[in-house]
């Protein structure tokens, strides 16, 4: 058996957590494999909304496992919150949610770090969520962190107190900014206590374990691979690999067992927070795109920067994650336009180029666009392909014909059931 892998192709927020929701009745096991509470998934059925940052989004399959893999780090103060509200609207989940021993923790300072670090770059900041990713991952890699497993050790406080005082002399160097850690860490401890309630487990033997058992595994990716720490628009990035090879270093698995991969594109193009964006609409298309598709951050409510579709863009992302299908969500965004556009290439340093630049940040690119009629419908009681208006089946055939992937699964709204499969049979 392999694992199958979901995860965005642009610049995060793709409707990943509606897409993997609907897909794991499928599955056995949902592992998210890097990230953190910088992810917003929003899952929409039966009338209720629900946003995960850290709990992957198979947690309301009854039945189904779902693991936090080692790639992810965890602030214990958000999952305990999550697992609040899962409580509260009475989903069973204690006995299907596993935590890798491996996976590092967001401490109360890796946040004010991360605060501070933003500061100090005044212009330049990243437009970071301020969860605390980047610091974590950056005491990961220093072989500094502190992992889940370590909440089960005497000399746990110990080494709390010797990495934080280390970042309060970090601190000291940067802008001041306010905070109540007295405060805070008094919550982060008692947040500790609902994670050691949980399973902690050695995710890789588990994941490893379920694989040669036969079970189907689906992995969860977070962010969007335009923000991954190699490949996305450095320095605009996250800090984790949210591409497909982060599920072998995510989850402890050989690249042999990756299986599909399901790419998810919008319809358009949305990035929140700062950094190069050749496609986006700063007018009052823009605005329109931001309204239709109610585009405001998951995680931190802020309003996203939107623009069209960017086939170079996707290109690259399908390239680097070995992409074999795709999921078009959002498309129902577009109903309303006269006119829908999709860049096809991009002009830079005096020629026509499908390639993105080393550094889109450095180098000015100029998109060109194909322009195709909108639909002017609704698509709310369109359940099959062949019944779509034909200006958005052509405009969905120009999108596999560029891209040159099969598109297998086609979102026309935020609800579960909202979802039109195309290419049934194909091994999902
Ligand atoms: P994720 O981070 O990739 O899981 O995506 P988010 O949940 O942050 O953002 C996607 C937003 O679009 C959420 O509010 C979803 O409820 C919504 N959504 C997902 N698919 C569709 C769709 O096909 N149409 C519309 N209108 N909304 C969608
Ligand atoms: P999901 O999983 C959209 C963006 C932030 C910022 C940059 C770095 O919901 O798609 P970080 O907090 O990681 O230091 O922020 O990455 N970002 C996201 N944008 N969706 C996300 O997650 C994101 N996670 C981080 O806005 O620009
Ligand atoms: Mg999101």
């Amino acid at each position: 058996m392999a694992i199958d892998v979901i995860l965005g192709l642009q610049w995060g927020d793709e409707g990943k957590g509606k897409i993997v929701d609907y897909l794991a009745k499928s599955y056995d096991v949902v592992a998210r494999f890097q990230g953190g509470p910088n992810a917003g998934h929003t899952l929409k059925f039966d009338g209720k909304k629900f946003v995960l940052h850290t709990v992957p989004s198979g947690i309301f399959r009854a039945g189904l496992i779902n693991l936090i893999g080692n790639g992810v780090v965890i602030d214990p103060t958000t999952l305990k919150k999550e697992l609040e509200n899962l409580d509260s609207a009475g989903f069973e989940y204690r006995s299907r949610l596993l935590v890798s021993k491996k996976a590092h923790l967001i401490l109360p300072t890796h946040r004010y770090l991360d605060a501070a670090n933003e500061a100090a770059k005044g212009k330049e900041k990243i437009g970071s969520t301020l969860k605390g990713i980047g610091p974590t991952y950056m005491d990961k890699t220093g072989r500094n962190g502190l992992r889940v497993g370590d909440i089960l050790l005497d000399e746990f406080q110990q080494r709390y107190n010797n990495l934080k005082q280390k970042h309060l002399g970090l601190l000291e160097a940067l802008p001041a900014i306010d905070f109540d850690l007295e405060k805070e860490e008094k919550n982060w401890f008692g947040a500790l206590e609902t994670l050691r309630s949980l399973k902690l487990v050695d995710g890789e033997y588990f994941i490893n374990d379920q694989l040669s058992q036969g079970k189907k595994i689906l992995a969860e990716g977070a962010q969007g691979s335009m923000l991954d720490i190699d490949f996305g628009t450095y320095p605009y990035v996250t800090s984790s690999n949210t591409v497909t090879a982060g599920v072998c270093s995510g989850l402890g698995v050989a690249p042999r067992t990756i299986g599909e991969v399901i790419g998810i594109t919008k319809a358009y193009c949305t990035r929140v927070g700062s950094g190069p964006f050749p496609t986006e609409l700063e007018d009052e298309m823009g605005e329109l795109l931001r309204k239709e598709g109610a585009e405001f951050g998951s995680t931190t409510g802020r309003p996203r920067r939107c623009g069209w579709i960017d086939l170079p863009q996707l290109r690259y992302t399908i390239m680097l994650n070995g992409v074999t299908q795709l999921a078009i969500t959002k498309i129902d965004v577009l109903n309303i336009f006269k006119e829908i556009k999709a860049a096809t290439h991009y002009f830079y340093e005096g020629k026509n180029r499908m390639e993105l630049p080393y550094d889109l940040c450095g180098v000015p690119v100029k998109p060109f666009y194909e322009s195709f009629d909108g639909w002017q419908q609704s698509l709310a009681d369109i359940h099959e392909f062949d019944e779509l208006p034909a200006a958005a089946k052509g405009y969905l055939s120009f999108l596999e014909e560029k891209l040159g992937v099969p598109i297998t699964m086609v979102s026309t709204g935020p609800e579960r059931s909202s979802l039109i499969l195309k290419n049934v049979g194909a091994e999902v």
